[in-house]
């Protein structure tokens, strides 16, 4: 039984969670990062496949990957630079070239198998993410979900040495936080469906 005072914790955790695009350069301690890694697994999956796999890049590996990252940006800039006011655009284009100095990098891959599919084996690995999103929340760590290495999967997959039939879905960033950025704000106009 979960008291009120739980889930209003719950919520708040929730509510409270925003991506962090500026970490400090310090490393979270292993087991911070395993218990992170554990929430994801514990997320629901089609079938119960667990069909997510992690990879996390820490070290001189995530350094060797900002150019990846790099080159990631190419094949969305054209559409921010539509979009965003040029002072966000110019600290988007520092994150994707720094990664914001975040120390961790965790890609996450689905196995897509002709048992499910395909859409129900991603679903589960997002609902991992979500997980993991979460989690470093309530670790006192910031994290920001990246579709941009989609843009390159297979230098990504060559890179991470993937050679397993398996999917990149996103990578995950994260550190510590060094920025408290606005929580863009939620809009719910037409986004419910009553029935009854
Ligand atoms: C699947 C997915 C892909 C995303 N890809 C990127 C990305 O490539 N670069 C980035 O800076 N943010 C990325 N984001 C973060 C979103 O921009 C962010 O979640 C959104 O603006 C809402 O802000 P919030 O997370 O602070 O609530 C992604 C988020 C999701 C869920």
């Amino acid at each position: 039984m979960i008291s009120i005072d739980e889930r209003e914790k719950f919520y708040k955790l929730i509510e409270s969670r925003t991506s962090i695009r500026k970490f400090k350069p310090e490393m979270p301690p292993k087991d911070t990062l395993q218990r992170i890694l554990s929430a994801g697994m514990h997320a629901p999956s089609g079938k119960n496949r667990q069909n997510w796999r992690f990879f996390v890049v820490t070290g001189k590996k995530r350094d060797e990957y900002l150019k990846y990252s790099q080159k990631s940006w190419l094949g969305i800039k054209g559409v921010l630079q539509t979009r965003l006011k040029p002072s966000l655009y110019q600290f988007t284009e520092r994150f994707f070239f720094t990664l914001g100095d975040a120390p961790v990098i965790i890609f996450c891959y689905s196995e897509n198998s002709p048992e499910e599919k395909d859409l129900t084996s991603i679903g589960s690995v997002y609902m991992a993410a979500q997980n993991i999103n979460l989690a470093c929340q309530a670790e006192g760590l910031g994290c920001c979900t990246m579709g941009a290495p989609l843009e390159i999967k297979d230098e990504i997959n060559e890179f991470l040495g993937i050679t397993q039939k398996l999917e990149l879905l996103c990578a995950i960033v994260l550190g510590y936080p060094d920025h408290e950025p606005p929580k863009p704000p939620r809009q719910t106009e037409g986004r419910v469906t009553w029935l009854e």
